[in-house]
């Protein structure tokens, strides 16, 4: 599907962390469900740490698993000089195994659009439902595939960042979306101007996966989930075509026997006896589910 290393980027995590800083925009929401559901927190894909960090510094114990070693050994070191204390695990979201369950599982900064192909997202999800207590949540974001999103590039001013010894690091990107496997490559050039006057370059690609709404309610509910809260934005605006991202809470479906994914308000997507078994589509209504009504909040 794709002839390059989507991961390069996550081999230099001093980098990766450089431009990163000053994101926090999913502290405030993600702290919330914390809150809710108490811990101990998984971070699934927890790359440098930001937010298992955090969580540490708030008092729950974390796990955090990532598959990259570089990223998770720059982790531990933050977290060691910081003095907090993670359990630190190189593994795949798609086949690791803890023998521990969690009230709280969270993915963030689009992880799931790392899932390139559908055995993957549900190899993920898998693992997930395998690491969640029963009345656990799972709360991951992903961009939404909306026109801006998808077409437009992401930084129409190139970025510039100062390195640690005082120079710069400049970056532009490109972009090209290929809508039969909905993913979007990007190719980003890096410029590292060092203050001693040298110069060093880098491209780096990575592949995003995109979902749409309804696919991913589909994808969730045949993989054992229902949807418990979804918003448009870390601001708990409700999904809607433009907004700039899609952020689900989703709980495993409690009883095969009684689970539906009928929402809250009523609207319902589904309704079955077996959440991957066959469904009478002929005899049953037609409902769309409806995101915008479900930006619940805690
Ligand atoms: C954009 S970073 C996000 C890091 C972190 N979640 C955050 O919010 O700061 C993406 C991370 O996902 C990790 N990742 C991608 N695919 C993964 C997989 N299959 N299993 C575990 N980690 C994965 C990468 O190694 C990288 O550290």
């Amino acid at each position: 599907m794709i002839d390059y290393d989507p991961f390069e980027e996550f081999r230099d995590p001093q980098t990766y962390d450089l431009e990163d800083e000053g994101y926090y925009d999913d502290y405030p929401l993600t702290e919330q469900w914390a809150r809710s559901l108490g811990g101990p927190l998984l971070d699934l894909a927890c790359g440098t740490g930001r937010m298992a960090l955090r969580m540490a510094k708030l008092g729950y114990q974390v796990t955090g698993v990532d598959i990259m070693p570089e990223m998770i050994e720059w982790a531990r070191q933050k977290a060691l000089r910081q003095g907090v204390s993670i359990d630190w695990v190189v593994a795949d979201a798609r086949t690791f195994h803890l023998q521990k369950q969690f009230p709280f599982i969270y993915m963030l900064e689009n992880v799931f659009q790392f899932f390139l192909t559908r055995a993957d997202q549900e190899a993920m999800l898998a693992r997930v439902r395998e690491h969640m207590l029963p009345q656990g949540c799972f709360l991951f974001e992903t961009r939404n595939p909306s026109s801006r999103n998808l077409l437009q590039v992401r930084h129409p001013d190139p970025p510039k960042y100062t390195l640690p010894d005082g120079g710069h690091l400049l970056t532009t990107e490109e972009q090209y979306y290929d809508p039969m496997t909905q993913i979007q490559h990007y190719t980003r050039h890096l410029t590292f101007l060092h203050k001693a006057g040298q110069q060093e370059e880098k491209t780096l690609r990575t592949a995003l996966r995109y979902v749409f709404p309804q696919e991913m309610e589909a994808l969730l509910y045949y993989n054992g989930f229902q949807i418990r809260s979804c918003y448009g934005s870390w601001q708990q605006e409700p999904l809607t075509a433009t907004s700039p991202a899609m952020i689900y809470v989703c709980q495993v479906l409690s009883s095969p026997a009684t689970s539906s994914a009928v929402g809250r308000n009523g609207s319902s997507s589904f309704s079955s006896h077996n959440p991957r078994g066959a469904r009478s589509a002929l005899l049953s209504p037609i409902h769309v589910w409806n995101h915008q009504a479900r930006a619940e909040t805690i």
